[in-house]
C-alpha cells in the first residue's frame, strides 16, 4: 500500500474487505457475483491480474485493473506486456493527480514489463474510455477500425483504438484480434462495449 497524508492506493484483487469492488467497480450498480466476472477472475488472478483503488479521505473515488496480455479481457497479444483493462477516477475526485498516480502505481508494480497497452474509443456516445484521456495517461494510438453496435445504437459509427506505451527499445509492437473484439467485453458490465447477458448474438458490433 502507498500513503501519503491524504490518498493511498490499495491492493483489493485478494483483499475479502473489497470484495465487491473486484465485481463491480465504482458505477452505482448492485454487488452480483456474476458468471462471467468469476470465470474471468478465477482465471485472471492467477496470472498476474491486478485491481487497485485509490482512497481519498476514506473514500474510495478511482481505480485500475491491468493484467499481463494473457489475462487482460481485451483480445490483445505481445511478449511481456501488461493490458489496462480499466482505469477510472472519479469526476467529483478530479484535479488531484490521482489518474497519473494510479497509472504510475501500475508501471511501478511492472517494472520489468516490456510495454502497456489498452484500447481506447473515439466518438462513442458514452464518456467512457476516450481516446484523448489515454493520451493523457501517456499511450499512444496505433491502430484503430471502425463500428458499430448491432444493438441500440445500430448505425452509429465510433473507432476503437489499440492504445501502447512502451518501455523497452525496440520493441514488437503488440498485436490485437479485432473480429474478437466484435464479441465486445463479457467480464465488465459497466464497460462501453459491454456484451449483454440476455443476448443470443455472439458479435455485438460489426466494422462500418
Ligand atoms: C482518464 C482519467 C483516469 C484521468 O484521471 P484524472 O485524475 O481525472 O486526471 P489527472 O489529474 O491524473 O490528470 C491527467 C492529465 O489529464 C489532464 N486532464 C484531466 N482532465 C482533463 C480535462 N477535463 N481536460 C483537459 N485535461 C484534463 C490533466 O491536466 C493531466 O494532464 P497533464 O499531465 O498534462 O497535467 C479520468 O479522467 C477518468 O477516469 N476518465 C474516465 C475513464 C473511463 O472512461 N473509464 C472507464 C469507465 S467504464
Amino acid at each position: 500500500m502507498k500513503t501519503n497524508s491524504e490518498a493511498r492506493i490499495l491492493d483489493i484483487t485478494e483483499n475479502s474487505a473489497y470484495e465487491k469492488y473486484l465485481y463491480k467497480c465504482l458505477a452505482p450498480m448492485p454487488f452480483r457475483k456474476y458468471r462471467k466476472r468469476c470465470e474471468y477472475l478465477e482465471a485472471a488472478t492467477p496470472k498476474g491480474f491486478h485491481k487497485k483503488l485509490i482512497i481519498f479521505n476514506e473514500e474510495i473515488v478511482g481505480q485500475i485493473e491491468y493484467a499481463p496480455a494473457e489475462a487482460s479481457y481485451y483480445p490483445i497479444s505481445g511478449d511481456n506486456v501488461i493490458v489496462m483493462n480499466c482505469i477510472w477516477v472519479l469526476r467529483k475526485a478530479k484535479g488531484h493527480n490521482f489518474g497519473k498516480r494510479l497509472f504510475a502505481d501500475m508501471i511501478e508494480s511492472e517494472k520489468d514489463t516490456d510495454g502497456f497497452a489498452t484500447i481506447a474509443l473515439e466518438n462513442h456516445w458514452s464518456p467512457w474510455l476516450k481516446k484523448w484521456q489515454m493520451e493523457k495517461l501517456g499511450f499512444k494510438s496505433f491502430d484503430s477500425f471502425r463500428v458499430t453496435r448491432k444493438l441500440k445504437h445500430k448505425g452509429e459509427c465510433f473507432k476503437i483504438h489499440l492504445m501502447w506505451l512502451p518501455i523497452a527499445k525496440n520493441l514488437k509492437l503488440p498485436a490485437w484480434n479485432k473480429s474478437k473484439l466484435l464479441e465486445g467485453v463479457n467480464s465488465c458490465t459497466a464497460h462501453p462495449l459491454y456484451h449483454p447477458e440476455k443476448t443470443t448474438l455472439r458479435k455485438i458490433f460489426e466494422k462500418c
